[in-house]
């Protein structure tokens, strides 16, 4: 027996319980312990096995590590297979999170009982392959094909309640895991219950899984992996047997599980979790926060102030003057109500966060008992230097003074107070109660103290930190720039701006340039070009065409129309039909000649600058690793998250491929084109950029 399953046997019941921390994935020791016990039992004369997990849950699935590796013996679906075999009555109880393999497991058990506050799912979709190891064959005989079909395509966990009304669980009930196991395997010995194998079950109804098929791959955006899962729920109502069912089942899975998008999802997995643990924060404890200040309530303070209320944080509103502050109000109550509806919080908690944790101020002093202050006030040094000498004036010994600024020098606004080991850079992503993203921006002189309390307020407000350094628009901003500039080269050269739109909606992205440039306001973009012109170098191909839409008064979505027409009540818009003029007007003035770009060559350009620029700023210290990177584009700007990031795309395509096309573009444009010296190193070297995360994880 191997040690992460011990064995009992407890009168006439055989005890198989998971030792495996922290989650019980069903590694190799785990499946070969669980393949043994049940050999075991039958050998004892057991007439019934309890399988459970020990600690915070039964088992959350395979163990992700081994992916990609060889195959150790057994595997999970010949071990599920012996289990739903065995002439023993087998019983899983379920506690935390039975996902994935783990359900698989509890599938092939003869009958289940879970605490109330378990969930069970299949989440392989979001790891870029399906249940392989009977879920899809199993699931769909319990719980119906539209039901299977929902879970697994969608990898949603369900409540415990849900999966017994679905018909997934046979009992839930109150109680330890082992204890209320036991009695209910002792339960089914005094009745004579009968072994009860899903296997056993008839196929279930078929549906018309042609058009679902289309559906799901359009949904998923090219991801494959709630398609092919669907396929493999095809063959469990289509069949002829269910071996044959799991055979194929088998197939798509090892498909999946051999494709780039596999390895793209789970380096997003990883990195997920390894973006916040950072080495230099190990042994750091943060300050304690309680109460938040915020400074501005537009659209981006407000936001910033809802996610600190729904996480628990008392929060002062500080504006200029007593409209701006009841406007401020309106926009934190209607953030909230949309939580209300939604159902994230309840009617009670609302009243209770707008009464009682809100406080709307006019006044600075009324910042003084703030743990930390976060400023989200216009976009201009001037006033953020205004704001952070008054804030260094009335905030308590200790306090840390945040930025929300998304490209200006947080060292020099440090400079404007006598403390700037308190200053730091919190870029949040607009709007900020619904992002995923947090830039922790560190300072030359931020303490590290305050960095860790960087991390652990996005940790409470529940968002992805990524730790960024000082330079124009840190990670995400820099990068977006330096695409966005070559997504107006192809214009100037001859695509258009509705064309590259498509082509990187084709990739995956959630929205084109364009679109995102619409959403986010063109005005943005435009204070930053005349921010940056008077030190702008003169081999700099910068286009005129976006200048002249924000010239004419069109700021994108906000203004009705930008890159595109927007008519209120409808979703997404259409063609400006004055763009073109605009743009041939930019060529004729630059005398440029206009060529045809194929969609592939649209998407090659734009991610060889992305990664090339991703690459200058890890290279330069402004992200620490390239997981950094990816994650900052997963989070914050709709980059596909079955392509795991830039890097780890890059990675995947090939470096040398990447680093010789930036080459050949040179030869047209050799400012722009300057290529990453870490990418020229990695290519001499022949390493990737998942070598470098390795290295400094
Ligand atoms: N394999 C390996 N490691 C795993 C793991 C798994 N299945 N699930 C979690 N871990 C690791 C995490 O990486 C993390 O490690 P570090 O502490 O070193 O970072 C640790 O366990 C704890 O995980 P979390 O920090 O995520 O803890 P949590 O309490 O927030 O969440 C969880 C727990 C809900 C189980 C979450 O970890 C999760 O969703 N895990 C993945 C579950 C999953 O996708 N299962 C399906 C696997 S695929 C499968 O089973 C294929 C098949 O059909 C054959």
């Amino acid at each position: 027996m191997s040690n992460a399953i011990k064995y009992e046997k407890i009168g006439d019941i055989a005890v198989l319980t998971a030792q495996n921390p922290p989650v019980n994935a069903l590694g190799v020791d785990v499946r070969k312990g669980l393949l043994a016990g049940i050999q075991q039992a039958e050998d004892d004369g057991a007439k019934a096995v309890l399988i459970y997990g020990d600690g915070r849950t039964y088992f959350a699935g395979a163990d992700i590590r081994e992916f990609g590796k060889p195959m150790l013996d057994p595997g999970l679906p010949d071990l599920c297979n012996r289990i739903e075999a065995s002439p023993l009555i087998v019983v899983s109880s379920m506690h935390g999170t039975a996902l994935g393999g783990g359900l698989e497991v509890a599938l092939s058990s003869h009958y289940r009982i879970a605490v109330p506050s378990a969930k069970m799912g299949l989440p392989e979709v979001h790891l870029g392959i399906l249940p392989g190891a009977g879920g899809t064959q199993r699931l769909p005989r319990v719980a119906g094909t539209e039901s299977a079909l929902d879970m697994i395509t969608s990898g949603r966990p369900i409540k415990a309640a849900d999966a017994l009304a679905k018909g997934i669980i046979d009992r839930v009930t109150e109680g330890e895991p082992r204890e209320i196991g036991l009695a209910y395997a002792q339960e089914l010995l005094d009745a004579g219950a009968a072994r009860r194998a899903v296997g056993d079950m008839p196929a279930p109804e078929a549906i018309d899984f042609d058009a679902r098929y289309e559906t799901l791959l359009k949904k998923g955006r090219g991801q494959l992996s709630p398609a092919t899962a669907m396929r493999a729920v095809q063959a469990a109502c289509e069949a002829d047997s269910f071996e044959a069912g799991i055979k194929r089942e088998r197939e798509l899975f090892m498909e999946l599980m051999n494709s780039d998008q596999r390895l793209g999802m789970v380096h997003a997995f990883f990195s997920e979790r390894a973006v916040s643990k950072l080495p230099e924060l190990k042994g750091v404890t943060p300050r304690a926060l309680a109460d938040i200040g915020v400074i501005g309530g537009g659209t981006m303070g407000a936001g910033i102030a809802t996610a600190a209320l729904l996480s628990g944080l008392t929060v002062t509103m500080l504006e200029m003057t007593d409209e701006a502050a009841a406007a401020a109000k309106g926009r934190i109550l209607g953030n909230l109500q949309g939580a209300v509806k939604r159902g994230k919080i309840s009617a009670d908690l609302f009243e209770t966060l707008t009464n009682q944790a809100l406080t709307l101020a006019t006044d600075y002093t009324s910042l003084a008992n703030a743990d930390l202050v976060v400023e989200a006030v216009f976009e201009e040094m001037s006033v953020k230097k205004i704001v952070f000498t008054q804030l260094d004036e009335v905030c308590k010994p200790g306090a840390i003074l945040a930025t929300n600024t998304s490209y200006l020098d947080v060292n020099e606004i440090a400079a404007c107070t006598k403390r700037p080991e308190d200053v730091i850079g919190l870029h949040f992503f607009s709007p900020a109660h619904v992002m995923k993203l947090l830039e922790v921006v560190v300072a030359d002189k931020t303490s590290i103290d305050v960095v860790a309390t960087g991390f652990a307020l996005g940790k409470m407000l529940n968002k992805i930190s990524v730790r960024a350094g000082v330079c124009d628009g840190f990670i995400g901003n820099r990068i977006l720039s330096t695409y966005r500039a070559c997504a107006d080269h192809m214009i100037m050269d001859g695509a258009s701006p509705y064309q590259i739109d498509k082509a990187l909606t084709g990739f995956g992205f959630a929205m084109g340039p364009f679109a995102v440039a619409d959403l986010a306001g063109l005005d943005i973009g435009w204070a930053s070009r005349k921010r940056l012109a008077p030190t702008r170098d003169a081999r700099e191909r910068v286009p005129s065409f976006p200048d002249k839409l924000c010239e004419d008064g069109h700021f994108g979505q906000k203004t009705g129309k930008g890159y595109y027409v927007y008519e209120a009540g409808k979703r997404g818009g259409t063609p400006n039909p004055d763009v073109p003029a605009l743009i041939e007007a930019n060529r004729a003035e630059l005398e440029i000649t206009p060529r045809d770009f194929t969609d592939a060559e649209i998407t090659r350009r734009y991610m060889c600058a992305m990664v090339n620029e991703a690459a200058k700023v890890v290279g330069e210290g402004i992200a620490q690793r390239p997981l950094d990177v990816d994650m900052t584009l997963l989070f914050g700007y709709g980059f596909p998250r079955y392509r795991g990031g830039p890097l780890k795309w890059a990675d995947i395509e090939g470096l040398d491929g990447i680093l010789a096309d930036i080459m050949t573009y040179a030869k047209e444009d050799d400012y722009f084109w300057q290529p990453a010296p870490l990418l020229q190193q990695l290519v001499a070297e022949g390493r990737t950029f998942d070598d470098l995360n390795r290295e400094n994880s």
